[in-house]
């Protein structure tokens, strides 16, 4: 069997990176060790005592798992260990964490990180995830600071997301396309199974929590009750698929086409999404597979960054289905001022 796997596939790829020394490969490889171990301990999650919460509740006002707590040690660990990052920035953590050590003297890079998305799903057996993105540090030695990574989404080197699914995958990308791998238990290596990988133009699937209908805007709630329409020629009514795992929805929607909405809400007026380790992360890779994301008006990527747990709405998926979505915000919210 012709297999590649991802170490083989990252040393291919080191070629695309001509000032770079084989530090991100490293990188690359580092998160690749750390999400293996967070794989086995969420496929065993129902006999290892490790289900539930810790009873703390974290910077975000939100219960901690303790795979949550699980994910994050060994995220960070594997960082300190590699040597190649200055800092890190995490969800779980309130501030960064700066890495100080003998062998990360000459890092280059930060890595900002939710080491468990969509942790609430752990207990029910449902597909959670990890996002992380890589930025060169812009602060010229010793530990990293805030400084470097209040840098746009757009300065981002590198971005991916770890799927722990009824398979476990890795997908990332460098700036040059995106590149799914998936985990072969019986080796234990992420072997290249989804090569460049492209998102459909325009789809039939919207991924929302209709639950908070009445607390959105009112763009968001005509798009919606447009895709529930019944028109031949776009193919509505459209399928409506939720899991409350953002990168299941999302990893999904990139396979099948489909927009994923997190809007503002009377309860998250900001959106409920973090900027830096979820939606750049995210965007970069579903824009490289050719579709969009915004925050309803301005590119994901291109937000300033302000705060290390910033919030955004999020649009993302499909390109003519977040177009579609941004024209209703758009007509909406004139006619509302006009009001
Ligand atoms: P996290 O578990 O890292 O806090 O992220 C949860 C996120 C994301 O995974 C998901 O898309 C979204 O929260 C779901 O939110 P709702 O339950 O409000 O729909
Ligand atoms: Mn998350
Ligand atoms: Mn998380």
């Amino acid at each position: 069997m012709n297999v590649k796997t991802l170490g083989q596939f990252i040393i291919e790829k080191q070629a695309d990176f001509p000032y770079a020394k084989g530090e991100l490969s490293r990188l690359l490889r580092d998160l690749g060790i750390a999400s293996k171990i967070v794989n086995r301990e969420v496929n065993k999650a129902g006999l290892a005592e490790i289900l539930g919460e810790t009873g703390d509740i974290n910077v975000q006002g939100e219960k901690v798992k303790k795979l949550d707590v699980f994910a994050n040690d060994q995220f960070i660990a594997a960082l300190k260990a590699g040597g190649e990052v200055c800092a890190i920035a995490s969800e779980e953590n309130e501030d960064i964490i700066p890495v100080d050590s003998e062998i990360s003297k000459n890092a280059k890079y930060v890595v900002a990180i939710d080491p468990l998305d969509g942790s609430s799903n752990i207990d029910v057996n449902v597909s959670v995830g990890t996002i992380f993105s890589i930025y060169r540090r812009v602060t010229l030695s010793g530990p990293g600071t805030m400084e470097d990574f209040m840098q746009r989404g757009t300065e981002q080197i590198a971005a991916g997301y770890v799927i722990y699914g009824s398979s476990c995958m890795m997908v990332y990308t460098t700036g040059k396309g995106v590149n799914g791998f998936t985990l072969d238990p019986s080796i234990g290596e992420f072997c290249l199974s989804h090569p460049n990988m492209t998102t459909k133009k325009s789809a039939n699937t919207y991924s929302v929590n209709e639950g908070n209908y009445l607390h959105f805007p009112d763009g968001v709630k005509k798009y919606i009750k447009y895709c529930q329409e019944e028109d031949k020629a776009t193919g509505r009514p459209y399928s409506s698929r939720y899991i409350g795992s953002g990168v299941a929805d999302i990893h999904r929607n990139l396979i099948t086409g489909g927009i994923y909405i997190y809007p503002v809400t009377t309860k998250s007026p900001n959106g409920k999404l973090r900027l830096l380790y979820e939606c750049n992360p995210l965007a970069l890779i579903v824009e490289q597979a050719g579709g969009k994301a915004t925050d309803g008006k301005v590119r994901i990527l291109e937000k300033d960054i302000k705060e290390l747990h910033q919030r955004t709405p999020l649009f993302l998926g499909s390109h003519d289905m977040v177009e579609k979505v941004m024209e209703f915000m758009a007509k909406y919210a004139e006619e509302s001022i006009q009001k």
